[in-house]
């Protein structure tokens, strides 16, 4: 059994800042953040929460799974699981609001904080559970508000993050289900949100971490999973910095072409990047039924891991 993706939906507030905005608040400038990030603008959520913007990502994943099968509906999500490193509901669970907004009241909910790697731990756990037979549809959200946990004096760290919500439905499928998840306690210290404090985050260790990781992770992967490089159509990666993605790119040595990205206008959303970009690329046709997907999620833990994703 495999998990195929059969809805998504995604929310981004309205308000834009361009890096001209931040220029006005700290020390920094567009062609830095243009060159060191690829980041041109991230959105807003000034008049939305974290739940707010999972519910609205959620009501459109529905709607979508909907339009490709109108015998779809709420009733039939047996699980769901927002992923969500700071939310304005701390309980119950972000999800169970969700389920009550969708009407989905047979689904089981609770929600996961990965950092970064949330939507891809998500995904795998959603999976492991249809392997094992739990459950056979399942509501997965990245939704993240990070505006409220930067410190905006911080450039090193406040340049990168912005906001949205990122939702997906997954149905289980017959196939193989390819996973790997990783998580490195010792190193807990590079990226942290500490109760009444802001985000702190080393930079550079993050970095060098993302270049090293994420490559190996999706060897891992495909060796697991029997694949060769050749036979991966896109990888869609967690939206974290061009240069990472473009290093990850050199030392797979792939073509640029398979790493789809849109961190330029939203800036890292933590769990709601990659839900975000998949809603992206399936509406505009990028993603076609029976394309070779590679997942990969990194970030706070550390945490990282990739998986095989069905279309
Ligand atoms: N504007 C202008 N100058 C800046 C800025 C800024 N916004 N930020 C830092 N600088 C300065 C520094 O002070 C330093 O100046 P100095 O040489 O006079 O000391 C210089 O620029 C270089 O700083 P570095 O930190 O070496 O810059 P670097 O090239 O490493 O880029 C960055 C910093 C963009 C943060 C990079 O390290 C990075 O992208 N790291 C990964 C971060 C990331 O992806 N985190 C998210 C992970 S996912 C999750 O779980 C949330």
């Amino acid at each position: 059994m495999t998990g195929k993706i059969i809805g998504t939906g995604s929310y981004i507030p309205d308000t834009r800042w361009d890096n001209n905005v931040l220029a006005g608040m700290m020390d920094t400038s567009d062609e830095w953040i243009r060159e060191r990030t690829g980041i041109v603008s991230r959105h807003i959520a000034d008049k939305s929460t974290v739940s707010e913007m999972a519910c609205e990502a959620a009501k459109k994943a529905l709607e979508d799974a909907h339009e490709s099968d109108d015998t779809f509906s709420a009733d039939d999500i047996d699980v769901i699981i927002v992923c969500t490193l700071a939310s304005d509901v701390l309980l119950p669970a972000v999800s169970c609001l969700v389920a009550e907004k969708i009407g989905a009241s047979k689904a089981f909910c609770y929600d996961l904080n990965a950092a970064c790697s949330g939507f891809l731990f998500a995904y795998n756990t959603c999976v492991s559970y249809m392997n094992s037979g739990l459950v056979k549809n399942a509501l997965i959200i990245g939704a993240e508000k990070l505006s409220d946990q930067v410190d905006w004096s911080d450039r090193g760290t406040a340049i990168l993050f912005g906001d949205g919500a990122g939702a997906a439905i997954v149905k289980a499928t017959d196939g193989n289900a390819h996973m790997v998840m990783h998580s490195d306690g010792s190193r807990y210290d590079a990226l942290t949100l500490l109760t009444g404090k802001k985000m702190y985050m080393d930079g550079q260790k993050v970095f060098r971490f993302a270049l090293k990781s994420v490559p190996e992770v999706i060897e891992e992967l495909l060796l697991g999973a029997d694949m060769k490089k050749s036979d991966v159509d896109m990888y869609v990666l967690h939206q974290a910095n061009k240069r990472i993605i473009e290093g990850v790119a050199k030392r797979l040595g792939e073509d640029m072409e398979k790493f789809p990205m849109n961190l330029s206008e939203y800036g890292n959303t933590s769990s709601a990047s990659i839900p975000i970009l998949l809603d992206e690329l399936k509406r505009g046709g990028a993603i076609r039924s029976g394309m070779n997907i590679v997942m990969a999620g990194f970030g706070a833990g550390l945490s990282w891991g990739a998986a095989t994703i069905t279309v």
